[in-house]
């Protein structure tokens, strides 16, 4: 995609990742940007009993406030049900974009490890929409580039020593022969159902790339930490806040992790902290999916992006947070998940245009991991630390 006005559709606009990167394209590239939701998550937020650290403005203040300080009017706000095909397929013939990048989910774990409903629901919200996005695409034009949100996840129950990004040719000896599977993605296998619907997701853009033609980046997204972009950095750019969780049901280990540092509560860490997770700040995400928006994809094709920095253990997330607060206590609870301690360390392939983010990455992390916890301070008083605790466990 070139530098010229262009119009991107990011569904989830309303979401932690879908704002960050709505306001810094619309921004930085100056391209229309139309954040489409349903604002579902507020209401899930709502049903789980959760608050966020910073109360979220209505997606028509937060633009009121963007075009009142950045004096454009490229960010629109759609609300629209991904669920309902028509509404799906009659927002992209309306905006034509170029791209459309999908960060609408339902994207947590222990939700989806909450009930039977939950698990459904997870899977119901996350494929069909998925579904419904791909058959819109295939009616209304197959040229625009698809840029799906996958998981990190996806591999979590996978021991293996390498992670290629393209499909791969696979020899074994079984029953005394060689045998081949030739040309195939690497197993994946999760430990958690919304994982495992980010499998299924993965699969059908697979399929889809090929059957109908489209042009499709998955990204297998690692967790991602910060609080602030660029655009919303700045004490007088409040207004233009992303959602920030820190409860145990919708939050990631660094924003727990920093919560309770910043209110002088142990950092609880689940089991003996030796699983490990990769890592991205919000601000390399962000960048990087500027080159995915440039990346050269053709029809047909389904690229894979493996989108992190980091791969740390737990235990030394729980490490790195205590060394802005050398005072924070570590404790370790029960693991209410069931996570693999692999015994391999795993080799993720990176694409060369997200090589970027894989520069100075270790000066990177300590300051974005300051910047979160002088955000964190400033909001400390309303840290509910009885949110942070775990209460949703995996085995029945
Ligand atoms: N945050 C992370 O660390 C992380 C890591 C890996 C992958 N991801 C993926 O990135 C994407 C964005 O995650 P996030 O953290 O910004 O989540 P988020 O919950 O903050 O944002 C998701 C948004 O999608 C909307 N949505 C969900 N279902 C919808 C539907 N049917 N129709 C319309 N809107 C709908 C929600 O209302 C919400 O605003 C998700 O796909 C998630 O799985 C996130």
């Amino acid at each position: 995609m070139d530098q010229e006005s262009q119009t991107v559709l990011v569904l989830g606009g309303d979401g932690y990742l879908g704002w960050s990167l709505g306001i810094a394209i619309a921004h930085r590239l100056g391209h229309k940007v139309v954040l489409v939701d349903k604002l579902i998550k507020r209401q899930w937020e709502k049903a789980v009993g959760i608050k966020l650290l910073v109360p979220l403005p209505r997606p028509s203040e937060r633009i009121t406030e963007y075009e009142r300080i950045y004096r454009k009017s490229n960010l629109i706000f759609e609300k629209i049900d991904l669920l309902d095909p028509k509404a799906t397929t009659h927002i992209i013939r309306k905006y034509r974009p170029s791209a459309i990048v999908n960060a609408a989910q339902q994207p947590s774990a222990p939700y989806s490890m909450m009930s039977a409903k939950n698990a459904a629901e997870t899977f119901s919200n996350n494929m069909v929409s998925h579904l419904n996005t791909l058959w819109a695409l295939a009616e209304v034009n197959k040229s625009i580039l698809y840029i799906k949100l996958g998981s990190a996840g996806c591999y979590g129950g996978v021991n293996t020593d390498y992670i290629p990004l393209a499909k791969t040719d696979f020899r074994f000896e079984y029953g005394g022969r060689l045998r081949k599977v030739v040309q195939n993605w690497l197993p994946m296998q999760a430990t958690d159902f919304y994982h495992q619907s980010k499998i299924a997701d993965f699969l059908i853009d697979d399929l889809v790339a090929d059957l109908w033609k489209l042009r499709v980046i998955s990204v297998q997204q690692a967790t991602i930490f910060g609080a602030t972009v660029e655009e919303n950095h700045p004490e007088n750019h409040r207004g233009l806040v992303t959602r920030f969780n820190y409860d145990h049901v919708f939050s990631t280990v660094l924003n727990r992790f920093v919560c309770q540092a910043v209110i002088g509560h142990p950092i609880t860490v689940y089991g003996e902290g030796n699983q490990r997770t990769g890592l991205m700040s919000l601000p390399d995400t962000v960048n990087s999916f500027f080159n995915l928006l440039n990346l050269d994809v053709g029809r047909g094709e389904h690229r894979v992006i493996h989108n992190y920095t980091h791969r740390l253990s737990i235990r030394e997330i729980a490490e790195a947070v205590r060394k802005l607060r050398p005072k924070a206590a570590i404790t370790y609870l029960k693991n209410p998940r069931r996570e693999s301690e692999s015994g391999l360390a795993k080799q993720i392939e990176v694409h060369p245009a997200l090589q970027d983010a894989h520069n100075e990455k270790e000066r990177k992390f300590m300051r974005e991991l300051e910047t979160m916890m002088a955000f964190a301070e400033r909001y400390k008083d309303s840290i509910d630390p009885s949110l942070i605790l775990p209460k949703v466990r995996w085995e029945r």
